[in-house]
């Protein structure tokens, strides 16, 4: 198994922000969020977790090198762990698994949002000790609703009182 005595984890700054975006994109697939980011929305994105004391973004170096991206996100009883991406030859090479067994602290509980057919982030976190804790299911807006269905009665309620608008 490969080794990686020489990860340096540095929080993000401005120079980092295209090698995300980048990466980001070509991933976006495993992104709750998978729309293409551009270069202004990035940098609107950027300014604003940058005053977020409450997220920290994560680039992994290798040997002088961007590998990857993660951050961790303090939300009070919870710190989720999120924007995890690895560039290609990074990959399968343990850089993930070693560089958050340096940041959990085994004292805090973690949380992780996977998309269920992401093995390799599902392993990962197994690997880490994470375990899954709840389940979230999802009907498609393009599914076709079955025939005769009048939908859900709570939210036919909520429209006619918004007219409609929501
Ligand atoms: C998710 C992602 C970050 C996980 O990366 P990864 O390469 O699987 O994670 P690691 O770097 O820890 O590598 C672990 C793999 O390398 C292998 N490995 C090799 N050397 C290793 C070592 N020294 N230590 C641990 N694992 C090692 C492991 O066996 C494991 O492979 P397996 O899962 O097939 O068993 C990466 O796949 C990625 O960037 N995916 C695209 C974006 C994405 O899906 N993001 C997550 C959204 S939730």
């Amino acid at each position: 198994m490969t080794q990686h005595p020489r990860i340096e984890i540095r929080s993000l700054t401005e120079d980092d922000l295209e090698f995300i975006r980048v990466l980001r994109n070509a991933n976006r697939q495993w992104f709750l969020n998978s729309e293409p980011i551009s270069s202004a929305a990035h940098r609107r994105w950027y300014r604003k977790i940058a005053s977020d004391r409450n997220v920290v973004f994560y680039v992994l170096w290798i040997a002088g090198r961007r590998a990857g991206t993660f951050s961790l996100t303090n939300r009070g009883d919870v710190v989720v762990v999120g924007n995890l991406l690895l560039a290609r030859p990074y990959q399968g090479t343990g850089l993930m698994t070693a560089a958050l067994r340096q940041m959990i602290e085994p004292n805090r509980t973690y949380r992780a949002e996977i998309k269920p057919d992401n093995g390799r982030s599902v392993s990962l976190f197994a690997r880490l000790g994470f375990r899954p804790s709840q389940v979230v299911m999802t009907r498609s807006a393009s599914s076709t609703p079955p025939v005769g269905s009048r939908g859900c009665p709570a939210l036919a309620a909520m429209r006619s009182e918004h007219g409609g608008s929501i």
